[in-house]
């Protein structure tokens, strides 16, 4: 088993009946979609599910998982989903992939929010390894770029997987990956939620309540 999985395998065997759970998106996401499902099946778990992404709904109805279209929910108990970058506060980078509105909102509408790791994950700043993705309206790319470079940013348009188109989020968004040099998490994302044309961006700040490392057979939780 992986790091990334023995993580996820922790947090599903903490799941309990009558739960309402938010599904992530994502490698480790998917190794905790696999777990409940294998729970629900061996130990008659009972749960209902909401999807943060299209492929993770797939995937989860695809094993029988119940799951509740998103506008049917207006909080949850836990959200349960990876990161590209975790820090010691439990800042996190999230939104390499294309779901990163609906991860926000679930992670923000729910009770708890645990986040699956490998050490690969953990950094000292948030951007340390990750360009941080800005979700843009798709005509508001040029005005929300200049207003990046005024806080001190730079950022470019994130292409699609050819690299001959750019690349949309699942909810019709572009994206800017942007880069700054040095800014506390807590201010840069004061500035990015006040940009007029951000959708949403991928500092999740103050959201997290536990992260779950897997390393060599053992989880670590803070
Ligand atoms: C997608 C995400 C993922 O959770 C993040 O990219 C981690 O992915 P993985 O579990 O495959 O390492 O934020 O938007």
């Amino acid at each position: 088993m992986n790091d990334k999985q023995l993580a996820a395998e922790y947090a599903a065997n903490l799941i309990t009946n009558g739960m309402l759970v938010g599904l992530g998106t994502g490698s480790t996401a998917n190794y905790f979609i696999e777990a409940l499902a294998r729970r629900q099946h061996e130990e008659h778990l009972r749960i209902e599910t909401v999807s943060s992404s299209p492929i993770s709904a797939v995937k989860a109805r695809a094993l029988n998982i119940p799951v509740l279209a998103i506008e049917q929910v207006a909080k949850l108990d836990v959200y349960v989903d990876g990161a590209d970058e975790v820090t010691a506060d439990k800042t996190l980078l999230k939104g390499r992939g294309a779901d990163l509105v609906r991860e926000k909102l679930l992670a923000s509408a729910s009770a708890e929010f645990w986040v699956l790791i490998d050490p690969s994950k953990q950094v000292s700043h948030i951007g340390e390894k990750s360009p941080i993705p800005i979700e843009v309206m798709p005509f508001s790319w040029q005005l929300v770029k200049h207003q990046i470079e005024v806080l001190g940013g730079h950022c470019e348009l994130r292409l699609n997987a050819n690299k001959d188109g750019l690349a949309v989020t699942s909810h019709g968004s572009l994206v800017l990956d942007a880069h700054f040099d040095s800014m506390d998490p807590d201010t840069l994302n004061g500035h990015l939620n006040s940009i007029a044309g951000v959708v949403e961006h991928g500092i999740f700040y103050r959201l997290a309540t536990k992260i779950f490392c897997g390393y060599q057979e053992v989880v670590q939780v803070n």
